[in-house]
This record gives C-alpha cells, structure tokens and sequence, in this order.
C-alpha cells in the first residue's frame, strides 16, 4: 500500500516538474496546485479513515485527491487562466491527462471508473446520478476535502494575506458590498449557491459558506467547526441583517451535523 502511494506521489511530482520555462507568475500558480493537491489527498485519506474504510480504500482515497487537479497544470500553459469558462472544464482535462500518462494503470479497471468518476464530478454543481456504489462515496469525499482544504486557503488569507495573488480567493470580481439577492435567496434556502449568481467577493464568500449544505460526512463537518472556517469568513463581512441571517443558518446546520 505504501509502495502505490509512493508510485502515485512520485508520478504527481514528475509531471510537475516536466514542464519548463515557466514564467514567474505560472510557477506561483503551479505551487499553489501542487500543495492544494498534496493536502487534498491527505485529508481524502484521512476522511476515508475516519468514516471506517479499509487502507486500500484510504490509498485509493488519497490518490483521487492527488490527481484531482492535475488538468490544472497544462490548462495554466495553454489557455493562460484558470477560467473554466474561459477555457477548459479543468476536471475533465485531469482525467485526460491521467489516461495519456497511464497513471491509473496499477489500480483495477473499476477503481480506475471509480478514481476518474470521482476526479470528473469535483467542481461540478451536483454528482452525475451515473455515478454509484464505490465511486459515488469518493467523489463525495473528494469533494469533502477539496471545499476543505480551499477554506483553509481562503481563511488563512483572511488572517495572513499574501503577496501573491489567488485567484480562488477573488475571481477577479469587485469586493461587493451587499449580498446579491439571488445569492442571498439560494443560502437561505438552504442550497448551494449556484456560481453563475455570483457578482462580487462578498458573493464569493457567502457561496463558500453555502458550501456547508453539500458537506457529505460526519468528520467533514467535524474539521470545519473545529477549523473555525464559518467564523473566520463571517469576521470578514459586512454585518447587514441579510449576511447576520446566513452566518446564521449555515452555523445551525453545521452544528447538528455534527450532534446527529
Ligand atoms: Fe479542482
């Protein structure tokens, strides 16, 4: 077990450093996804530990988490964004890249399904109904822990601002100054907030926080209380009765996930 993870670190690092030339601001960016990678993969392992499955389930685990983003790397050198719709669905370009490099290839062919099922389905808005059984359990924690660990970044910033910009953090949006009413209805409605809603970076925080309803285990809601994640994103608004409202009721839901 320790040898594949080793084998799929040592992959993931090698296709990283096979690209050369990179400007300074690409480099940033590729450090950026590499450590959000490496952390995603370790907290899958740790979900899946967590909620009881076997180590060749936690291994499988981390390297979902791994590969997750790994389309992110040429899609940076070919299209000069991150923009999904400016470019490419960046999930569908790792799982492209996985195939073209074999790097499933010591995996079963239905752990293979169940990797690049789970990898396609993280930054969509829902899981395809296609997906099932195994599969549809680790997409479900790779989506855990991707929102996780990209709180973590984004609420590290709040207290550490760094030099280099990230883009998850702005979009390249205006700050906002009040919650856009759609944004607004979805949160409160208990939805995701959907990001064709979003207009500013105070939409972008209050859809983070809407994150809390596609959560899907119990230690995930664990690590974000424990994390003080809502709290530190709260500390950052303005405080109308609207923004007051969904601190509100994304804390109440968090909270009985966690007792139930
Ligand atoms: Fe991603």
């Amino acid at each position: 077990m320790e040898e594949r993870v080793n084998r799929t670190q040592s992959n993931f690092k090698n296709y990283f450093e096979s690209f050369s030339g990179l400007s300074q601001e690409h480099q940033n960016n590729f450090v950026i996804k590499y450590d959000h990678s490496l952390r995603v993969a370790d907290l899958c392992k740790t979900l899946a530990k967590k909620i009881g499955r076997s180590e060749d389930e936690q291994t499988l685990a981390f390297c979902a988490g791994l590969f997750h983003d790994i389309g992110r790397f040429a899609q940076l050198v070919e299209f000069n964004t991150f923009n999904d719709s400016k470019s490419v669905d960046h999930a569908e370009y790792s799982v492209k890249v996985l195939r073209e490099n074999d790097f499933l290839s010591d995996i079963s062919e239905q752990q293979q399904t169940d990797v690049l099922a789970a990898i396609f389905s993280h930054n969509k808005r829902e899981i395809s109904r296609d997906v099932t059984g195994d599969g549809l359990e680790l997409a479900k924690l790779l989506r855990d822990a991707d929102k996780l660990d990209i709180l973590k970044v984004i609420t590290d910033n709040y207290t550490k601002p760094r030099s280099v910009p990230n883009h998850t953090l702005t979009w390249e949006m205006p700050v906002g100054s009040v919650v856009t009413p759609a944004v607004a209805k979805q949160v409160l409605a208990g939805d995701l907030v959907d990001k064709a809603s979003v207009a500013s970076q105070l939409d972008i925080k209050v859809m983070q926080l809407s994150w809390v309803y596609d959560l899907n285990f119990k230690p995930s809601f664990q690590f974000l209380m424990e994390s003080r994640f809502m709290e530190k994103i709260y500390a950052t608004l303005p405080k109308s009765d609207t923004v007051i409202q969904i601190f509100r009721s994304v804390k109440v839901y968090a909270e009985n996930k966690v007792m139930n």
